[in-house]
């Protein structure tokens, strides 16, 4: 059986991915096609439980590196647990979050640089997606939408989130095949015809393997 589909969703905070990640459940429900969704950080019991270390507004005292650590704890875990699995039973599965919110987040948000992308590549254990959706949205717009009470890092200055956009548009330049921005600065309606697009491209390109 052939490698499933690996199919991340990234962006700022408020840029909608919630929503977005309704209809693609839709998407892959109409199209007969199972697909399993998960999100980071957690997914399992125990990625879950660093999860709410990391998130919580208490841990004020927490260092940089052991938040990137965290992050990637918990994505290790996982990838070992449940990414990896499903992907070699050939599931698509889809990831609200992964490996490049730790680059944008911790590498240019926190200043951490290339240490994150090393310490995540013990952590992704060579899962790599093979779409990845960037909302791309200016982090004040974003920052506008986030309705309810902020984590830790939702929490953070307009600084920081300047730097994680800016990372993610790095990153996008720097992997232009695999990561596809799509503009989330419009109605749900037109984000969602994009996302449909590059989801369609990406199941063509499989079925053709
Ligand atoms: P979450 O409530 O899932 O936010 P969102 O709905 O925006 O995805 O909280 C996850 C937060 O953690 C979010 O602010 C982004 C941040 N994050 C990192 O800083 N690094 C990471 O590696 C990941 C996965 C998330």
């Amino acid at each position: 059986m052939s490698k499933g589909l690996f199919i991340t969703l990234e962006g700022p905070d408020g840029s909608g991915k919630t929503t977005q990640l309704d209809l693609i459940k839709k998407y892959f429900e109409e199209k007969d096609e199972q697909a399993i969704f998960t999100r980071e950080p957690g997914g399992t019991l125990i990625s879950e439980k660093v999860r709410g270390i990391i998130l919580d507004k208490k841990n004020e005292e927490m260092a940089p590196m052991t938040e990137a650590l965290l992050y990637a704890a918990s994505r290790a875990q996982h990838v070992a647990q449940l990414i990896k699995p499903a992907l070699e039973r050939g599931k698509t599965v889809v990831c609200d979050r992964y490996v490049d919110s730790s680059i944008a987040y911790q590498g240019f948000g926190r200043g951490l640089g290339d240490s994150v992308t090393v310490i995540n590549t013990f952590a992704i254990d060579g899962c790599i997606p093979d779409l990845t959706l960037f909302l791309d949205i200016e982090p004040s717009r974003g920052k506008a939408r986030i309705d309810g009470a902020m984590d830790r890092i939702e929490s953070e200055r307009l600084e920081f989130h300047k730097r994680v956009y800016d990372g993610y548009k790095k990153l996008a330049e720097q992997y232009p095949d695999r990561i596809k921005c799509v503009d989330a600065d419009r109605s749900v309606e037109e984000i969602g015809i994009d996302i449909e697009r590059y989801l369609d491209e990406v199941l063509i390109k499989r079925n053709e393997l």
